[in-house]
Order: C-alpha cells, then structure tokens, then sequence
C-alpha cells in the first residue's frame, strides 16, 4: 500500500507514543499530527487541554471522532461559534479591517437562518454551488501558469503553480487587477497570521505579533474600500461587483460599503492559501504512487474520486478551535462542562477508523467519498468549497493533459509551516511533458 500521511522533517520534538505526549500546538508539532492521531483515536479521543478554555478554570478539548465533530457542526445553538466579541471602531472612528468582517457577520448573518440566507444568497453563486461559472477562467489560468515551466522537466510546484493559481482565481472572482496580486499575497498572510504563528489552539498573537499584523495589512481596507466605490459607479463581471447591485432578500436591503468590505476580507482568508495546500498535498500523494496518476490520467472519471480522498487523507485546514460548550456536555465519556472551548480536528476525523473502512488507504471508489469533514458541514461549513473543488479539478485535467508522469524533484525537506494548516514550503517535482 502506497503511504498516505505527510513526509515530514526532522526537528527537535519527539515522536509521541502515548497521550501525555501529544501536543499538536507547539512548534515543531506540525511534523508529527499524523502520528498522533491514531494515539488520539485510542487512548485519548476528547484529548484535554487543560485551562485552555474560554474563561479562566475552563479547558480546551480536541474532538477526534468523526460522530462528535459531526453532532457539534450540525448543532450551532448547543455549540455555538466563539466568535461574538463586538466590533471596536479604531481610535479615528474607523473599522479596523478584521471588524469588518465581524461587522458584516453581525449585521448579514446574526442567526441562523440569515447564516444560510447568507451563504445561499451572496457567496454561493460566486464561490458556492455556482463556482462552475469560472470553469473557463480557471482553466486559462492553469494552463497559462504551465507554460511558463513545461519545457524545463522540473518545477518549483508550490511556487510557480499550487500558490499561484489560487491567487489568480480569488483576483478574477472579485475583479481585482493581476498587478496587485503581490500584494493581495501580502495582506492575505497577514490575515492569517494567527493561523500560522498564533499560539496554541486558540491561535493567540502576542501584542507585538497583533502589532506586525496591523501594519502588514495597512491599506487594504482602503484598497478595497476603493474598488467598492469604484464598481458600485461602474460595476464589471465580478464578485464586487455585484454586491454592490444585489438585493439581500433576507433583509430586503442592498449592502453597505463595509458590509462589502468584510465579505471580501472573508473571502481573502478563506481562498488563497488552502486551495494551495491541497493541490501541493495531491501532488505528493501521486509521487507516492506513480500507479495512481497513470490511473486517473488514462480514467479521468476517478479525478473527483482521487482529489476527495487527498482532501480526506491531507486536510489543508487540520483544525480549528471555533466552537464552545454552553452547557456541560459530554464526548466519549469525557465531561466537557460549559465555557469549554471545543477544537474541532477535521483531519483526525477523516481518519477515524470508526467511520472509515481501512482509513489510511486512499480508495478511489470509496463510497460517499464526499462525507469526509475537510470543508466541515452544515449551515457553517466552507462557503467556498465549489471554488475550491473546481480549482482542484481543473488544475489537475490541465496537468494530466500535458505531463505524462511526475515524481519528487531533488532538495525536498518536506518542511511544514506551523498552526493548524498543512503548508508545506516547498515542493520540488520532476516531470516527463506528454507528447
Ligand atoms: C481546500 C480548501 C479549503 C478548505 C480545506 C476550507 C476549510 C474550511 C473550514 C474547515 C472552515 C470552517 C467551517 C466551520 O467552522 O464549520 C471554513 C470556513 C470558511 N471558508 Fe473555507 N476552506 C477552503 C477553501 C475556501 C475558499 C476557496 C474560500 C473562499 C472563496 C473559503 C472561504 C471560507 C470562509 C469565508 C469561511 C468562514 C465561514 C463563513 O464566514 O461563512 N474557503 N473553510
């Protein structure tokens, strides 16, 4: 059986064997998620973090299994998102970027319903259900972004492809000029600063880090602010665009410019970097395997097949400690009383040999391939997983169509940033170009 976890590097941390020794937060712990989660599965499935809760005496939990994460996703009034501290206007008045995403969270989408009103109305026909919509777009991109290394045999492949593409595509969705996606790469890795070099799982940034991240995203409020202005005067085919233009039948109103705003910071966190990391963890999954891209390169019907098992096998976002206990609540036998907060550890769960017959395996006809938690589920689960999927697609129909076969390229560290995303820096690849 080809291996499917994460070549990883050395570092100072230890292996975990038992419990007591897994710890996903602390740097260097990146290397080794993969070798904790069986001892999760086992020994420690509701895995205590003590005091690391959401109030002083209370403690953090990371759920493994696959049926908690499931009860807590689809039960958002008994487990409900942390995210519910006010929006502080800057000392001049103004909102400060992050603000305006929760803003615009608290004004769209307060409840529930205007939750779903939310995704079904405003993102979906973008970046949702209607994402087919760039098919043609998407595919001009890859295909560009190949020719410029199809002739040299090897490529720097998250350099010059899996980021790319990603950024290329959110720049086209929004209606954002392609000599700016510099620095929309720049704001966009301050927006996640928290993510990659936040403190333990709850991400904390310390004062000096907040600061970095402050001025790092200097301007592009503004920026975006711009374009707003700009589009609502002369509105093109774009996102912005068109939100500008849009009833919200939910409350029967067009939106406001900060509204817009904090739409489009949202949509800058969520698109950029996950979309790169999944495509680069595919990519390694086929040079474990060379069988498995001769298959799905002669059978292009196993494609969706594969990419959703390399979303189940690597998840790009491993975890997140989004939701929080109201009540005393219980997870295998594990008392969880209220004030908890709850990490919620996607990529376990899609191992979990509870759900999964023969989990670690990938199977390209697994049956309801689909149900894996990488996007996670329910009226809070990924707005953006049809952009994502189609970038998926279509990045690799465009490589299978011009390279006949690819393999590990020389230098590979398979070093991973920290947080909770699976990024790795760098990946070197060989390839034979098709004839
Ligand atoms: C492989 C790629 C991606 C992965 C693995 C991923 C994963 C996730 C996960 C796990 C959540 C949390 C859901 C929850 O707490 O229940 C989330 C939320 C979110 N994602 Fe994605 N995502 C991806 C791509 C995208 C893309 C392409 C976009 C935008 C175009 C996007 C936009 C968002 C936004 C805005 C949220 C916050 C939820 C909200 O405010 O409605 N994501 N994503």
């Amino acid at each position: 059986m080809a291996r499917t976890e994460p070549r990883t590097a050395q570092n100072a941390m230890k292996c975990p064997v038992r419990p007591d020794d897994v710890d996903l937060f602390s740097p260097g712990a990146q290397e080794h998620w993969y070798e904790a989660y069986p001892i999760l599965h086992e020994q420690s499935p509701a895995h205590r973090i003590p005091g690391e809760g959401s109030i002083p005496g209370t403690d953090g939990f990371i759920l493994t299994k696959y049926e908690d994460i499931v009860r807590v996703v689809l039960d958002p009034e008994r487990f409900p998102p942390g995210l519910t501290t006010p929006p502080k206007p800057n000392p001049d008045g103004s909102m400060p970027q992050m603000n305006a995403m929760i803003a615009s969270i608290q004004t769209l989408r307060p409840n529930e319903e205007l939750w779903r009103a939310h995704k079904s109305e405003l993102t979906d026909p973008w970046v949702g259900a209607g994402a087919n919509r760039h098919h043609d777009m998407i595919e001009a991109a890859a295909n560009a972004l190949i020719d410029t290394w199809i002739d040299d045999g090897k490529v720097d492949f998250v350099g010059r492809f899996a980021r790319l593409l990603p950024q290329i595509v959110m720049a086209n969705v929004l209606g954002f000029p392609h000599t700016d996606i510099p620095r929309m790469e720049k704001w966009g890795e301050a927006q996640v600063l928290a993510f990659v070099h936040g403190a333990g799982h709850r991400n904390m940034l310390t004062p000096e880090q907040a600061g970095d991240q402050m001025r790092a995203l200097a301007g592009f409020g503004e920026y975006v602010a711009g374009w707003v202005v700009e589009k609502r005067e002369r509105p093109k085919d774009d996102m912005i665009s068109w939100l500008t233009q849009v009833t919200y039948s939910a409350l029967d109103r067009k939106l406001t410019d900060v509204e817009i705003n904090g739409i489009v910071y949202a949509m800058m966190i969520g698109g950029l970097e996950t979309t790169q990391y999944a495509i680069a963890e595919q990519a390694q999954l086929f040079c474990e395997d060379p069988d498995l891209y001769r298959t799905v390169r002669n059978d292009r019907s196993q494609l969706r097949g594969f990419i959703e098992e390399g979303l189940r096998l690597r998840s790009p976002t491993q975890g997140l400690s989004t939701r929080t206990t109201i009540q005393d609540e219980e997870f295998q036998g594990v008392k969880a009383p209220a004030g908890s907060i709850l990490h919620l550890r996607w990529a376990a769960a899609n191992r979990d040999p509870q759900e999964w017959e023969c989990p670690h395996e990938l199977q390209l006809d697994r049956k309801a391939v689909t149900r894996h938690l990488t996007f996670s589920r329910g009226s809070r689960g990924c707005p953006g997983s049809g952009i994502s999927r189609q970038e998926q697609l279509i990045a690799w129909t465009c490589i299978m169509d011009r390279i006949e076969s690819l393999e590990y390229g020389a230098d590979n560290t398979f070093e991973h940033q920290p947080g909770i995303m699976l990024g790795l820096y760098k990946l070197n690849l060989n390839f034979i170009k098709a004839v």
